[in-house]
């Protein structure tokens, strides 16, 4: 039994967790200012936090969202996007994802958004694979660049 729910100020230490897991190369300071900025209402993204929870209230999940003016193969210019999304290994293919974005599709159109849009690591198949499951159509492959200024 998964029910999902926006993240509180208790939900701290297990947002922190799952997003070590999902972005380790963030440190855990890094991690932390990010929470808090977020529980102070100072932060554009995430814009919202979903968190899953198993039957015994658990934390097995993120979904973290933004709003973008701009996405990739989007028409709109007010696109709800999918920042981040991580389930547990345990929890894994047992329906816990795909409740995430049903959650984040409802937050979406609650935002006024027409369309929710995502990303992904071109070499991480098994989410490729669950964001087709789910739904979502691939609509390109991009690589990314900058420089100092
Ligand atoms: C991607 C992720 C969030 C999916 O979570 P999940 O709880 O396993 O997803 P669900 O159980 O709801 O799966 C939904 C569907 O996606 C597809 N899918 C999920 N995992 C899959 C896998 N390993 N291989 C093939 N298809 C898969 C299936 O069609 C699945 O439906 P089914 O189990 O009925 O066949 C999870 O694998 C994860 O946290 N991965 C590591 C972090 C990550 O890569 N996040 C995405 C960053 S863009």
């Amino acid at each position: 039994m998964i029910t999902v729910r926006p993240a509180q100020p208790r939900d701290a230490a297990a947002w922190l967790q799952l997003r070590r897991a999902l972005w380790p190369e963030g440190s855990e300071a890094e991690h932390r200012e990010d929470i808090d900025r977020f529980f102070a209402g100072d932060a554009r993204e995430p814009l919202a936090v979903l968190l899953a929870e198993d039957g015994a209230g658990c934390p097995v999940g993120l979904a973290e969202l933004s709003i973008r003016a701009y996405a990739e193969g989007c028409g709109s210019n007010r696109v709800a996007y999918l920042e981040g999304w991580f389930v547990v290994p345990k929890a894994r293919r047992s329906g816990v994802g795909q409740a995430l974005i049903v959650a984040a599709e409802g937050w979406g159109r609650s935002q006024g958004c027409s369309e929710f849009a995502s990303d992904a690591q071109p070499d991480n198949e098994v989410s490729a694979a669950a964001h087709r499951a789910l739904g979502f159509i691939e609509v390109g492959l991009v690589r990314c660049f900058r420089k100092d200024l």
